[in-house]
């Protein structure tokens, strides 16, 4: 494989591509790495290849013409990258990708980055090797140099293998351990002394998977997983279970009605079972109905009763553990006030929306509701209690979206179409908070 650098400070490399691995895959051919500067290409008298930025701003751009060149000398460039924190991520799977092309060229950036115009011009691929920024792509273009290298074939020796890596699974690798047998006071687990493959091959499984879900689990959702693993997973507490922490709130006033007026709206059966067996899913700490009238409350706690203490309830019991969250309320406040007397602190209350603005009376202009993202809701329930609030009809009234602590992050389609049932939508959002892909 040829690997060309485009750098302003070739003697970055001098130590990395002459130490370990690397100077030996450079020695049998394996690697071949080439140093351009496009300081030699500036037709500039100072050789400058920056300049400042069109519309302001701090600090200085890379210009296009000296890169171009020093891109147009390159014999065979192969696919082309920019290192940028701006572009696609690293992964394993990239990396494994590269390692089959012929010939690759890096582009570093400093300053502040690259004329745009350059990188659509030559076809540059952006690729980021981490969410920071670092001074330059230098230290970025070494990152994937040996992302890549490692796994071109003769790199590693026969007792190494890219396989069983992190990332290479989907996963995070599980740990490792060597001699001593005891060190600090910590013993080597018990099942990688004993000989049994299928146990350790279990074991190392579960690590993974456990590791994965505390640091990073993002990539869960990308891993190939079986029926074992999601058992595992199951079986796994939730961190400071998170979601007794968190009440739901279905309010059925003040909500927009078909006129799009604030009003109330009838309590149906469907979204009392599904808000409840939803809420008992992600294990919150229960779920309201609210509603101010006194008719449709008796009619919501006959209900809740039937599927609880009554016939539907012995019946069937998994409906029971589910409609057991559910209680009725006359007012979001009176649900705030049993939430603070059972928990012992004021909920925040979080309200959400399908719609994105909210016209604060009658006559005044829309203005645009401000999210609070999922991330910022879970470190709440880290705190103290919160109660999510949905709204049926048309969705909540202005007056509740204007006076809850925040509006969730709503949910995105990919059409206008922007009429999710109140229990899908709640299930969509539950997930997002206290499901384990966030
Ligand atoms: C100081 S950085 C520029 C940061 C840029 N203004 C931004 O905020 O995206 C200078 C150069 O370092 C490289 N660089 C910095 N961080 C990087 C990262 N995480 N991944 C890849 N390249 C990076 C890029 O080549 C970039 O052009």
């Amino acid at each position: 494989m040829r690997v060309t650098i485009l750098t302003l400070f070739p003697e970055f490399f001098d130590g990395p591509l002459t130490c370990a691995q690397m100077a030996r895959a450079r020695a049998a051919g394996l690697v071949d790495v080439a140093l351009v500067n496009p300081r030699d290409f500036s037709n500039n008298r100072h050789q400058h290849v920056d300049d400042r930025p069109y519309g302001g701003g701090p600090g200085m751009v890379m210009m296009p013409e000296p890169l171009a060149t020093a891109l147009a000398s390159v014999p065979t460039p192969g696919r082309k990258i920019v290192l940028a924190p701006s572009g696609r991520a690293l992964t394993q799977e990239l990396a494994r990708e590269l390692s089959h092309e012929p010939a690759l060229t890096f582009v570093c950036g400093r300053y502040e980055g690259i004329d745009e115009r350059l990188i659509e011009a030559e076809g540059l691929e952006p690729v980021c090797v981490g969410e920071a920024v670092l001074n330059g792509g230098e230290a970025a273009a070494l990152c994937l140099l040996e992302s890549v290298a490692r796994l071109v074939p003769g790199f590693m020796g026969k007792e190494e293998s890219g396989d069983d890596e992190s990332f290479s699974a989907g996963l995070l690798e599980y740990p490792h351990y060597t001699r001593p047998e005891n060190y600090a006071g910590r013993e080597v687990p018990e099942v990688l002394r004993g000989g049994s493959h299928a146990r350790i091959y279990r074991w190392r499984r579960d690590r993974s998977l456990g590791r994965t879900l505390a640091r990073r689990p993002e990539l869960l959702a990308q891993a190939p997983l079986d029926g074992t693993d999601y058992d595992f997973l199951r079986g796994l507490e939730k961190p400071a279970a998170l979601g007794r922490s968190l009440f739901a709130c279905l309010l059925h006033h003040p909500v927009l009605d078909g006129t799009g007026k604030p009003g109330t709206v009838s309590l149906t059966n469907l979204d009392i079972h599904d808000m409840c067996r939803v809420s008992r899913t992600y294990a919150l700490g229960g779920v309201f109905f609210v509603t101010p009238l006194e008719d449709q409350r008796e009619l919501g706690e006959r209900l809740l009763n039937h599927w609880t203490e009554g016939p539907g309830g012995r019946a069937n019991p998994d409906r029971a553990q589910a409609l057991r969250l559910g209680r009725m309320a006359a007012s979001l406040a009176e649900a705030v006030a049993v939430v603070e007397a059972e928990t012992g602190e004021r909920p925040r209350v979080i309200a959400t929306s399908a719609r994105t603005a909210v016209r604060p009376a009658r006559g005044r202009k829309e203005r645009p509701l401000a999210f609070t993202p999922p991330a910022a809701v879970r470190r709440w329930l880290r705190e103290g209690p919160a109660l999510l609030v949905f709204g049926t009809g048309r969705g909540l009234a202005p007056e509740v979206l204007l006076h809850a602590d925040a509006v969730l992050s709503p949910v995105r389609g990919f059409s206008a179409y922007n009429h999710l049932p109140v229990r899908a939508a709640a299930a969509i959002l539950l997930d997002r908070l206290l499901g384990d892909a966030f």
